[in-house]
């Protein structure tokens, strides 16, 4: 993907904008040195270890290991493709992102946005306006919602009547085409072609960055379906989105907790009596995709399910999901409602604070787990207790060798009254997966090659001081070739910073180690640095030359070709 956006534009780009104003302005960054720093928001901590080098443009946490330039970190907080962090960098400093013929999807994309969010606002519109719009205002007045969330939330109405959008936004075979692939039209067998939603109230469903992807419509009686939700298209996938992420991220700084509901009209209601942190899955399962965002939007996930029989078995499902990623630096609770109640009924009932309080004694993962299996079996026998074990046993193995399954079986063990020696010889342990940990410094001796790859890296602007390098192409020493392409893209373009490098890199296999070295501590002044990097190539450069004399001298003068002839005449 990287290849389709000229490289140079990147350059350009990463010269322009600053890492410090992208990243504070998600995650506030205080001053620490030469450089900033915060709690880092790719794990839970208390102490600062996330930090932003205004001179490399590259941020760093020494606690997970998180890092990467102004395009890695909104790939990675604001859940963007490369492309589209690109685009959103460009916006910021006013540049344009060249078109190729490759990326011509993207705008293809682009154009469904907007058309979505044009209709969107129509459905706002309509319900201001609209002859019919008393009965949707009633509706929604009876459902208990102020004029403020129903702007929150941008709800709309769909009019009744085949083809309000289709003519509103239709006026052309290419339009039309458009709004189908919106997933604003159906179809019956006869071909013929209307509006999807009608006489309905319309949700417009955001993804993370606040885009209109899709809508759900509610109907306003009992006839069914109750909700409409906008089919699969290129740019709405429900089991990625997540209703009320983008409102929830926008209404809190930072997100301690994240409810996760089963309906939007839960996710508003909540919002109604001031709870700005609940999110909806589209009338699918909360799927692991689902998780992954969740869990980088806050530290800890509360789902909230019904108390009924269906509610139970989507918790476990979850649950099921959760597996893989259990044992990192945060935390999943259980809520189960009272029969009958949803998150919408309860908190109208009751008010925030009583719901809240619920929130507050959610079971955690480890309880809602272990009495969920152990209800499946009679714990008071041995019997069953050495079921339980035997039932436990595939679950565990999802779950990432960490302190976390230790505990989680030391519990096991405790139920069944064995020992974790015992259970450990049944338990068949899965390949550990060490979690990616901080980078250690290079023990021991860099080797030269390694050295000047890491200087130039880190301060591109010393490339000037070396001086003749072509020569060390010859030498077989690893990275030789890598530090070779650093000097020669430095001398084509002088003016790259450290992410720019990186950047340049991105797709190469090389990247990942160039990633690395950019964190290596240096102990040596720029000063220090600059006549270490211009010594080391000299020195390659000397060597590259000895041996080539060497390989010439040695080589049986009628086996010289012309040019090397003149060659050897040269030495000395
Ligand atoms: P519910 O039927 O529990 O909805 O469906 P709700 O939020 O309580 O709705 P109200 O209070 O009657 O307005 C929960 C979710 O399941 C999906 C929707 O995403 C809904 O928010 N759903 C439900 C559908 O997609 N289609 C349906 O016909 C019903
Ligand atoms: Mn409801």
């Amino acid at each position: 993907m990287a290849g389709q956006i000229p490289p140079q534009f990147i350059d350009d780009l990463l010269t322009r904008v600053d890492i410090v104003d992208i990243i504070d302005s998600r995650v506030p960054l205080k001053k620490a040195g030469r450089n900033l720093q915060a709690c880092c928001p790719f794990h839970n901590e208390k102490t600062p270890s996330f930090t932003v080098s205004p001179e490399k443009q590259f941020y760093h946490c020494f606690g997970c290991g998180a890092h990467g330039t102004a395009i890695g970190f909104l790939m990675e907080y604001d859940q963007m493709s490369f492309p589209e962090s690109i685009q959103e960098l460009a916006e910021q400093v006013g540049m344009t992102v060249p078109v190729s013929q490759a990326v011509s999807n993207t705008p293809a994309k682009q154009n469904l946005y907007d058309l979505l969010d044009k209709v969107s606002q129509y459905y706002v519109h309509q319900l201001q306006t609209h002859p019919q719009r008393q009965v949707f205002v009633e509706y929604l007045k009876a459902r208990g919602l102020s004029a403020q969330t129903i702007e929150q939330f941008n709800i709309g109405m769909a009019p009744d009547g085949w083809d309000n959008v289709l003519r509103t936004f239709g006026g052309s075979p290419q339009a039309q085409a458009q709004l189908n692939d919106a997933g604003l039209l159906s179809s019956n067998d006869k071909g013929r072609t209307y509006d999807r939603f009608r006489n309905r109230i319309m949700f417009p469903i955001r993804d993370r960055r606040g885009r209109v992807v899709g809508f759900g419509g509610r109907v306003l009686d009992d006839s069914t379906p109750k909700y409409l939700n906008s089919p699969e298209t290129s740019i709405f996938h429900k089991g990625s989105e997540l209703y009320g992420l983008y409102q929830a991220r926008k209404a809190n700084r930072r997100l301690s907790r994240i409810l996760i509901v089963e309906g939007y009209m839960d996710v508003i209601a909540l919002a109604e009596q001031g709870i700005h942190n609940a999110v909806a899955t589209l009338g699918t399962a909360t799927t692991p995709d689902h998780l992954r965002q969740l869990l980088r939007s806050a530290p800890e996930i509360v789902f909230c399910f019904d108390g009924d029989r269906a509610g139970r078995e989507a918790a476990w499902r979850a649950a099921e999901n959760a597996l893989p990623m259990l044992g990192g630096n945060h935390e999943l609770k259980f809520m189960f409602l009272p029969d009958g109640e949803d998150p919408d009924s309860l908190v109208k009932q009751e008010g925030a604070d009583s719901f809240n309080k619920r929130i507050d004694i959610a079971q955690s993962f480890s309880d809602y787990f272990f009495s969920t299996l152990e209800s499946r079996v009679d714990i008071s026998s041995l019997d069953g207790r050495a079921r339980l074990v035997e039932i436990t046993k595939p679950f565990l193995r999802h779950v990432p060798a960490s302190m976390y399954r230790d505990m989680l079986q030391q519990r096991l063990a405790e139920l069944t009254k064995t020992n974790t020696s015992m259970l450990n010889r049944h338990l068949d342990k899965p390949a550990a997966k060490p979690i990616k940990r901080e980078i250690k410094p290079a023990s021991g001796v860099i080797s030269p090659v390694r050295m000047a790859i890491t200087i130039l890296l880190q301060h591109p602007s010393l490339h000037q001081y070396v001086d003749r390098y072509s020569e060390i192409q010859t030498l077989a020493l690893p990275g030789i070739k890598l530090l070779l392409q650093l000097l020669e893209t430095l001398h084509q373009y002088p003016h790259l910073n450290t992410a720019a490098l990186i950047e340049r890199w991105r797709d190469e296999p090389s990247g990942a180690h160039l990633q690395r070295l950019a964190l290596e501590p240096m102990n040596l002044s720029v000063d220090g640095l600059k006549h270490e990097l211009a010594g080391i190539v000299q020195q390659l450069q000397k060597q590259a030359i000895q041996e080539r004399q060497s390989y010439l001298t040695n080589k049986p003068f009628s086996q010289l070709t012309d040019a090397e002839k003149e060659e050897v005449k040269s030495f000395k």
